[in-house]
């Protein structure tokens, strides 16, 4: 039997208020040992004030927090053992790439010959073989980014924090960036904390996802869950984008859209919830497809006037508005021609992919 890991990071009851500015409200949250776990949310809800009462360069006005089962409240930053990676790399421009990876090491006294071994194996665990005598300021974003990751890891902390810490690259080397990162977790096997407001980078990266709205953990769970399976309507939302359509639910388990009964959602979907109660139903738009108004749809459907088509290369979006004025966007392949602006379409999708979030 293998043993259940421990935790890593144990956020327990903390809030934290600058004035009255309420910025962290009574979260709660663990971390295991070795997990890769990214607090999303947009910007201002309080993913860095997190992320910094993790390191200790913030402390919580009341709750716990504790690493490696030991509270680290009032413990200055360097006693703790993390390390952090800044969203604006704070690295010294003018010294080289091997003395910014050394500068933990120095501030901790390490040994000479100790720390130019670590060094040179940082650099060949960041790719950047030969590039320690460069000066920071005359290398590249992308290496900037990695010269920041080796500066936190070469202290060998047993959680790196990582605040947007591709934010400030560019689409296609995010992307590789994103590979490398899980690349070097995998390695490691260390417990990285990362925050970010790109739910695809969440997505793609993590074990685990915190989604926070205005200062809360809405939700706390792995990706496909998030995705599929949304606790709330903004974390719905928030995540991959969905159609929200009003709802009610009526005696019997039925919904019941606009007042007419809307059949195909499971009746495992709705679940224990009580007649009357108002929900949205959650429907991804990849799992919409369109059909001239007088075929057959199978599952559920609902006629909508086309506002909007927009080719995006493998996808095409159409844009649907309902009688109600409340709209529906289908992502389909974009292989079959597209409907006419204008026109009435049926937009149906799979029930089975659908859920249930209150509102
Ligand atoms: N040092 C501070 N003094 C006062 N207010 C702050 C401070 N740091 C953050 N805040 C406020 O706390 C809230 C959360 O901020 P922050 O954690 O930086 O959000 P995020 O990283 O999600 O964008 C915001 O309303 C912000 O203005
Ligand atoms: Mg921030």
């Amino acid at each position: 039997m293998t043993e259940k890991p421990g935790n890593a990071v144990e956020i327990d009851a903390i809030t934290k208020s600058y004035g009255d500015t309420v910025a962290i409200r009574h979260v709660s949250m663990n971390v295991q040992d070795g997990e890769f776990v990214t607090i999303l949310g947009p910007s201002g809800c309080g993913k860095s004030t997190l992320l910094r009462m993790i390191s200790g360069f913030v402390e919580p006005t009341t709750g716990d927090l504790r690493i490696a089962g030991k509270s680290v409240v009032g413990l200055a930053p360097y006693k703790r053992d993390t390390a952090m990676v800044f969203q604006d790399y704070a690295l010294f421009p003018h010294r080289t790439v091997a003395e910014n990876i050394a500068f933990g090491l120095r501030m901790r006294k390490t040994e000479k010959k100790e720390i130019a071994r670590r060094v040179d194996e940082m650099l060949e665990l960041i790719n950047l073989k030969g590039f320690g005598g460069r000066r920071v300021s005359e290398i590249s974003g992308g290496q900037a980014q990695r010269v920041a990751l080796g500066r936190a890891l070469v202290v060998r902390p047993s959680v790196l924090l990582l605040d947007e810490p591709l934010g400030a690259l560019d689409m296609k080397l995010r992307k590789q960036m994103q590979a490398e990162l899980k690349k070097i977790h995998r390695e490691l096997g260390l417990t990285f904390v990362a925050v970010t407001h790109d739910q695809e980078e969440a997505l793609t990266l993590s074990d685990r996802i915190a989604v926070m709205n205005a200062g809360r953990v809405e939700q706390f769970d792995v990706p496909e869950t998030l995705y599929r399976r949304p606790a709330t309507r903004f974390v719905a939302d928030f995540v991959g984008g969905a159609n929200l359509i009003d709802a009610e639910i009526a005696a019997g388990g039925q919904l019941l859209v606009n007042g007419k009964p809307f059949t195909g959602i499971g009746a495992e979907v709705i679940g224990e919830r009580k007649v009357g109660e108002k929900v949205s139903v959650v429907v991804r738009p990849e799992t919409v497809s369109t059909s001239p108004s007088e075929g057959i749809a199978n599952g559920p459907a609902i006629e909508a006037t086309i506002t909007e088509v927009l080719f995006s290369g493998a996808v095409q979006q159409v844009v649907g508005r309902f009688d109600d004025g409340s709209t529906i966007v289908a992502h389909e392949q974009a292989l079959k021609p597209p409907p006419d602006r204008g026109s009435k379409a049926i937009f149906s999708w799979d029930g089975s992919l659908s859920w249930l979030v209150s509102r």
